[in-house]
């Protein structure tokens, strides 16, 4: 397949993105009246609106046909049929399978997630003492961690009452040691959540967990309150968990998305086996808009554009995650993995060298508080840094105004950065400022952001907001022709943090370093002595 930048829908966007440079959505919103009605898609309870975007209809016009010239709607159908489309490590990529239905060997996992989760909740999962558990402990790190803890954070309305679910990713000790502070052994039950059951924070931290557990109820107690999450079943029995207490899931689940699988188990527990499928619903509505809508009426499609749009023709490097939704605390950092060691790449799917941009910095804080942190930045700084803003219509907690106060701060900042305030108008506001005084307060505007605004953040609706974002995520990759799908870039840090384990804990001097790292190897040791 040819080079992005050799597709003529990006020659094309090239240079209309320099005619682009002079126009101001201040004025294309004055000019056309029906824009929120022609940049916005509904699909059930979610609403995309991304007329605060500096597109006009020839820009999607452009951004379509560049999806269709990179081929994006054979990669997409690909994707579905179970083609080995991550071709660096020779798999599948069928996370959306584990929602849709249709493959026996998932309805078995989730039946049993479903009987084991039931039994937890209602008490017929005894630890070894006989009491019933009130505290699950999942140990996990990246995709084994974020995305449940994401999920289990967003859907606390469904939380059982008395049941308390913990998740220790750090291998720095205080994640364990203050987890552990919280829990009694009787009444704890460790969910050891690792694809490969072999990484090493979350292999240690396993272990620290069940010496605790050993030392304070002896090793039969292990049984009762250990299970496993893993496509590796030699290595699950290795460590003592009986391979009966474990929850398969297989290669072609990326541990990014792998929430839907059996890596969901946590979150199955905290809020019941069928509040989990309705997530997944929800995911599983997001695939079929996905698979079948037009491209133009696609919201991932359009979300993944905008993104390409800005990061390839406007020389934006960063893109802000913006919930006005407390239980949407964790997304931004859950989207950092999903989109980050997604589209983090450098090298094109050929094997050759990319000459133009790919992934984007997310970074992101639930609104309101990142308003007094960092929004000085994006409202006056240097940087164009296009933002998703996300809130629900209706909240689960009714509380004097205060969902009316946060409503209207989610209104306002998109408005605020689309609009911006000239000149004039602060001079208007003050007639004495000098004007050197009255530079400081000129707001650019024409910052662009979309909007997510959904009913309620329930389960379903979640389901559709984190799939619509794994599409995304999919479309920008297949648009910057890279994988997607693996993650080497983790590997040499790793790496070379075994090689430095030995130096440390060892007489060892340190071995073949740069003077810097050799330097603060022996600073630690001075330091420990
Ligand atoms: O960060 C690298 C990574 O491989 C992630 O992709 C993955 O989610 C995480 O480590 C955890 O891996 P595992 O589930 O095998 O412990």
């Amino acid at each position: 397949m040819a080079h992005p930048i050799d597709l003529p829908a990006w020659r094309d966007l090239s240079v209309h993105a320099g005619e682009m440079a002079a126009s101001h959505m201040r004025t294309l919103f004055a000019d056309d009246p029906g824009r929120f009605d022609r940049f916005s898609l509904r699909l059930g309870d979610v609403l995309l609106d991304y007329s605060k975007n500096r597109i006009t209809g020839h820009t999607m016009d452009l951004l379509i046909r560049l999806a269709e010239q990179a081929g994006l709607e054979t990669a997409r159908d690909a994707m579905f049929s179970g083609a080995k489309i991550n071709t660096t490590e020779g798999r599948a990529v069928l996370h959306t399978a584990l929602r849709g239905g249709g493959r026996p060997e998932v309805a078995a996992v989730l039946d049993k997630m479903g009987h084991f989760a039931q039994a937890v909740r209602n008490g017929d999962w005894r630890g070894a003492t006989g009491k019933v558990i009130t505290d699950v402990v999942n140990i996990g790190i990246g995709g084994s961690d974020l995305g449940p803890v994401m999920v289990s954070e967003a859907l606390r309305p469904y939380h059982k009452d008395g049941l308390r679910v913990r998740f220790v990713s750090n291998v720095d000790g205080t994640h364990m040691a203050e987890t552990l502070k919280l829990c009694d052994p009787e009444s704890t039950l460790f969910i050891v959540a690792s694809k490969t059951f072999t990484t090493q924070e979350t292999m240690a931290n396993a272990h620290t967990a069940k010496g605790w557990l050993v030392d304070r109820l002896g090793p039969g107690a292990v049984a009762s309150h250990f299970v496993a999450l893993s496509t590796n079943a030699p290595a699950v029995a290795a460590f003592g968990i009986d391979t009966d207490h474990m929850f398969e899931f297989w290669d072609w689940v990326g541990g990014r998305y792998s929430l839907w699988s059996a890596i969901g188990l946590s979150i199955a527990v905290a809020i019941g086996f069928n509040d989990f499928r309705r997530l997944l619903d929800g995911a599983a509505a997001m695939d079929e808009h996905f698979r079948s809508a037009p491209l133009a009426a696609n919201m991932p499609v359009v979300m993944g554009l905008l993104g390409v749009w800005y990061n390839n023709f406007m020389d934006a490097h960063a893109h802000a995650v913006l919930p006005y939704d407390q239980y949407l605390h964790r997304l931004p950092a859950y989207l950092q993995q999903l989109d980050m060691e997604s589209n983090g790449k450098s090298v094109a799917r050929d094997g050759s060298t990319v000459s133009w941009q790919t992934g984007t910095i997310i970074f992101g804080e639930p609104g309101t508080n990142g308003q007094h942190a960092f929004y000085q930045l994006i409202h006056q700084g240097t940087k164009l840094i296009p933002c998703d803003f996300l809130a629900a219509a209706n909240t689960h907690n009714p509380v004097g105004e205060h969902h009316t106060l946060l409503l209207s701060n989610f209104l306002a900042q998109p408005e605020a950065l689309m609009r911006g305030k000239t000149l004039d108008e602060v001079k208007a506001e003050n007639p004495d400022l000098a004007d050197a005084q009255a530079a400081h307060r000129v707001f650019a505007g024409n910052h662009p952001t979309n909007t997510l605004l959904y009913k309620l953040l329930d389960p379903y609706t979640l389901g559709m907001l984190i799939a619509l974002y794994e599409h995304k995520v999919f479309v920008q990759g297949i648009l910057w022709d890279i994988n997607s799908f693996d993650q080497w870039g983790v590997e040499l840090g790793k790496q070379l943090a075994k090689k430095i384990l030995p130096q440390l804990t060892g007489a060892d001097q340190p071995g073949a370093h740069d003077c810097s790292t050799a330097g603060l190897i022996n600073a630690v040791k001075a330091f420990q002595a």
